[in-house]
């Protein structure tokens, strides 16, 4: 049986995966929006992998018998300063979500609760590949290269 505790935080990132999922959407219309398809695919897909992180999540606690809520979504609107600020946005919302997975990682430690540890090894393993990707993005934002040439070059993730 989860805690009170990990089950809050569990539902939390439910919710912040969903955040994360419109928050993509939103990157992918500001890019679609200047003729950027390539880079308005990528954050399509990113947006229906955090959906699915968040899906991941709520099988979960169905499974271990645990009640669920859906958190509330902020509204995420399509405007950016620039492409460099957009990326650099999506790297640190990334790291936020590393930090969140270690805390209840620590969490279920703590409790001795090796199943839900368990069930977030996944998650931890998965953060590093979404820095990486985003940190990658900001490169060849920084870069300086052409937005539309740099579409060849996007990670396929
Ligand atoms: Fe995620
Ligand atoms: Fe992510």
């Amino acid at each position: 049986m989860i805690s009170e505790k990990l089950r809050e935080m569990l539902v939390d990132q439910i919710g912040a995966e969903h955040t994360a999922a419109q928050r993509y959407l939103a990157m992918a219309a500001y890019f679609a929006r200047q003729g950027l398809d390539g880079w308005a695919a990528f954050f399509f897909r990113q947006s229906e992998e955090e959906r699915e992180h968040a899906m991941r999540i709520v099988r979960f606690l169905l499974d271990v018998g645990a009640d669920l809520t859906f958190p509330a979504v902020p509204e995420a609107q399509p405007r950016f300063a620039s492409a460099l600020e957009a990326v650099q946005k999506a790297l640190a919302w990334e790291q936020e979500v590393t930090r969140s997975f270690h805390r209840m990682a620590e969490t279920a430690l703590a409790e001795k609760d090796y199943t839900t540890f368990q069930f977030l090894q996944w998650f931890i393993e998965e953060q590093v590949e979404e820095e990486a990707t985003m940190g990658k993005l900001v490169q060849i934002v920084e870069s300086g290269v052409n937005l539309f040439q740099a579409q060849a070059a996007l990670p396929s993730e």
